[in-house]
């Protein structure tokens, strides 16, 4: 899969942290044969996010797109309403396995409101902010979506 990756955070944009999770979604999908070929890194705005996610879909023409970061409950946490404006058809069953097998972690996945769907021949996926939280939902639901990915085309 040629991949993009937005790390959604306020102070990765700002330089005053680190961008751990996105470097652990572009090590998972090295070690599945996959190539990270986009990355950026963007404030919690929903508009920045949104323009993030079409450019990478709509000018990259990238097989998935994965974000970090963003999905919870605090006010500045917008992934979700700036990725729902993307897709063009939802897929929830992604999220929802990934909150599923979250769920036997931490109690605390049901926080994440992290959605998935399908914008032209482009897969979306929410994944939450911590590069452990990262690692636990993606190789769940990894061969899944690989298969997706592969009847998208
Ligand atoms: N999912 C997994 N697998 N592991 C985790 O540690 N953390 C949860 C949840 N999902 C977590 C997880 C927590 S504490 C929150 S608040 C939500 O994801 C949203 O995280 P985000 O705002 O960083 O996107």
């Amino acid at each position: 899969m040629k991949a993009g990756i937005i790390t959604v955070s306020d102070k990765g944009y700002a330089g005053e942290r680190e961008d751990l999770s996105g470097k652990e979604i572009m090590n998972l999908l090295k070690g599945a044969g996959h190539e990270a070929i986009e990355y950026t890194i963007v404030a919690d705005e929903e508009d920045m996010i949104y323009k993030a996610i079409i450019r990478m879909c709509d000018e990259c023409s990238l097989d998935i797109v994965l974000t970090t970061g963003g999905t919870g409950f605090s006010k500045r946490d917008v992934t979700p309403e700036a990725t729902s404006r993307a897709i063009e058809r939802f897929a929830p069953g992604i999220c929802e396995a990934i909150r599923y097998n979250s769920l036997s972690i931490t109690k605390r996945a049901m926080l994440s409101r992290a959605v998935s769907g399908i914008r032209g021949e482009t897969l979306i996926i929410n994944l939450p902010g911590s590069p452990k939280a990262v690692r636990e939902s993606l190789e769940f639901v990894m061969d899944s979506v690989e298969h997706g990915v592969d009847i998208l085309k």
